[in-house]
């Protein structure tokens, strides 16, 4: 990558301003050399700007934990997720975004990424990364649920195809663990409405091999993790 290109992406300033930065010194090498706009090939993981490492240098990969209430867009009206961000992630380009959604209602465990690939990659339906939700709901959740969500039958309103199979665990009269395989609108609300058991709190806990209990993470905050966890061959 070409240093002013580098700026840009990371963030720091235009493309443009580029060149007003490396020629006020701000921009080196950690061996303290420094580096004009025009050079090529820099490895970011090298770069210093003001003496500090680039953030992030091969990419933003961080596990956040979305509280309540905002919603994971960059344009709706409201709290948004973005909004509980550092600002300079929402100025890398490209910028972070969410992989996949939560409803505004739900909290829990979301993965944010500056790699449209690994974004791709995730949401992709042929790439089965379990997620695991729990739940409460406002009426007893009925005992055959668990081999309807099972069966890999249950047909969705407006759907052209039955859910696939997901396991369902009844923890308490009224509250469970689902996990899904697959991710469509509204799903664990929409599933577990379809049994008779309406959700009226919902968080997700896993992703694949990201444990939220074990990230430690309270509302709004977040966690740096490898993308190298959710290759298939780890
Ligand atoms: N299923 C839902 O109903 N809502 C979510 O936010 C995620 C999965």
């Amino acid at each position: 990558m070409r240093t002013d290109a580098l700026l840009s992406r990371f963030g720091y300033c235009s493309r443009k301003e580029a060149p007003a930065w490396l020629k006020s010194g701000r921009v080196a090498l950690d061996d303290g050399t420094a580096v004009s706009a025009a050079r090529q090939n820099v490895d970011p993981a090298r770069v210093l700007v003001d003496g500090r490492p680039v953030p992030f240098p091969n990419g933003l990969y961080a596990a956040f934990h979305k509280p309540l209430g905002c919603t994971c867009s960059h344009k709706e009206d409201g709290a948004l997720i973005y909004d509980l961000l550092p600002p300079e992630w929402l100025r890398r380009n490209p910028p972070v975004n969410t992989v996949g959604r939560l409803d505004k209602e739900t909290s829990g465990l979301i993965l944010i990424t500056d790699n449209g690939a690994f974004e791709h990659a995730m949401t992709s339906p042929r790439r089965h990364v379990p997620k695991v939700y729990e739940f409460t709901t406002s009426a007893p959740i009925p005992a055959e649920a668990v081999a309807t969500c099972a069966a890999g039958t249950l047909l969705l309103n407006g759907e052209p195809t039955p859910c696939k199979p997901a396991e369902l665990e009844i923890t308490a009269a009224c509250e469970g663990r689902l996990t899904l395989h697959e991710g469509r609108y509204h799903q664990v609300r929409r599933m577990l409405a379809a049994v008779g058991a309406p959700v009226v709190d919902l968080q997700r806990v896993e992703i694949g091999p990201l444990r939220l209990a074990d990230l430690n993470l309270q509302p709004g905050e977040w966690r740096a993790f490898d993308p190298d966890i959710f290759s298939p061959q780890a």
